[in-house]
């Protein structure tokens, strides 16, 4: 059993929590989380809503039982908040109160990068440890290939497109289907090469709206009688209803329908790889604390699990593969 400790052994009581959109995986990462501290003997609380149940002293002690089940489940059972307080002194104040009565020596932060900056910033100012572990369906964060939830909602968008392809090719109907990511397009890259669209619109590219009818217009003069749009719904093309209105008047031949997958993106039970993921990145959070480390996240890059500072987390964004936009282009014909 690896017990040796770089903290000296101070590290005796870690607290976990799951903040912002909650991602499927986060349960398998709690219980990982839950079960490294288990191997180490170590004593671990989860904390309710975030930061809230930190400031709201809602804590509960684990123990590997109490995580049983949970790999399989969507959502996450500490549940999530995107907590306000936390953004006050005064809140951040109350939190570390909290952590101080129950002795917590260390926190494992699971979330995305809204979550590390209050996380960072907390660190800072009392001196506690913290880990980040990526939870996002967004994949949104520098440092790490991939974030936790982000396969599981891929897999969905997908299936949400395989199924309204059978309704647009039995109407030859052009669909303007919107899936999340706020601020990228990584769900829609991916998901619009999978699932076939003729079009992805996504904020980190600029089409303009001409780009898009010309696509459509030479998708027409190649014989295609039904195409599916795939919008982010960040893109700066803004509202898909709007967006498709605009369409219908370019282009009256176009039966249009539009469809927003909105939440469904976000629940259901995680993919193989998100629990894999998550299991890899709650293990190695705890035994980065275990050697001493802060202020940093845990990620994996080439396969390999691997740390990020959480400025770096925070302030860089991963950028869209170039590659994937000309894969797209090409396949979409
Ligand atoms: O989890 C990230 C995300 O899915 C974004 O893509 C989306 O804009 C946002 O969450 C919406 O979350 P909520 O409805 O919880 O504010």
């Amino acid at each position: 059993m690896w017990n040796t400790n770089n903290m000296g052994n101070k590290l005796k009581h870690i607290g976990v929590l799951t903040s912002g959109g909650d991602a499927p995986g986060m349960n398998a990462a709690i219980r990982a989380v839950v079960r490294a501290c288990t191997h180490y003997n170590i004593k671990v609380s989860g904390i309710s809503e975030g930061y809230q149940g930190l400031i709201d002293n809602e804590l509960r002690g684990m123990d590997a039982r109490s995580v049983a089940h949970i790999i399989n489940r969507g959502g996450t059972i500490l549940k999530s908040a995107r907590c306000q307080n936390f953004r006050t002194k005064e809140g951040r104040q109350k939190a570390h109160e909290n952590l101080k009565k129950n002795n917590i020596d260390a926190l494992v932060v699971i979330g995305g990068d809204g979550s590390f900056t209050g996380a960072s910033i907390f660190s800072s100012e009392f001196n506690i440890p913290v880990i980040g572990v990526p939870g996002t369906i967004d994949n949104d964060i520098y440092g790490t290939d991939f974030t936790i939830g982000y396969d599981t909602a891929l897999n969905c968008v997908v299936e949400a497109m395989d199924r309204i392809r059978d309704t647009a090719t039995s109407h030859n109907r052009l669909f303007f289907i919107e899936c999340m990511g706020r601020d990228s397009g990584f769900i829609a890259l991916n998901a619009g090469i999978a699932g076939g669209a003729t079009e992805i619109l996504i904020p980190e590219d600029n089409k303009s709206i001409d780009d898009l009818v010309d696509k459509l217009k030479s998708s027409r003069a190649s014989n295609k009688t039904s195409n599916i749009v795939l919008v982010a719904e960040g893109d700066q093309l803004g509202d898909t209803f709007k967006l498709a209105e605009k369409t219908e008047k370019l282009l009256p031949e176009y039966s249009i329908r539009v469809s927003v997958l909105g939440h469904i993106q976000r629940g259901g039970n995680p993919s193989c790889a998100d629990r894999v993921l998550a299991s890899r990145l709650g293990v190695s959070a705890v035994e980065q604390l275990l050697a001493g480390h802060s202020g940093i996240m845990v990620g994996v890059q080439n396969s390999s699990v691997t740390t990020v500072s959480l400025h770096d987390a925070i302030s860089r964004k991963p950028g869209i593969d170039t590659d994937l936009v000309h894969v797209a282009d090409i396949v979409s014909l």
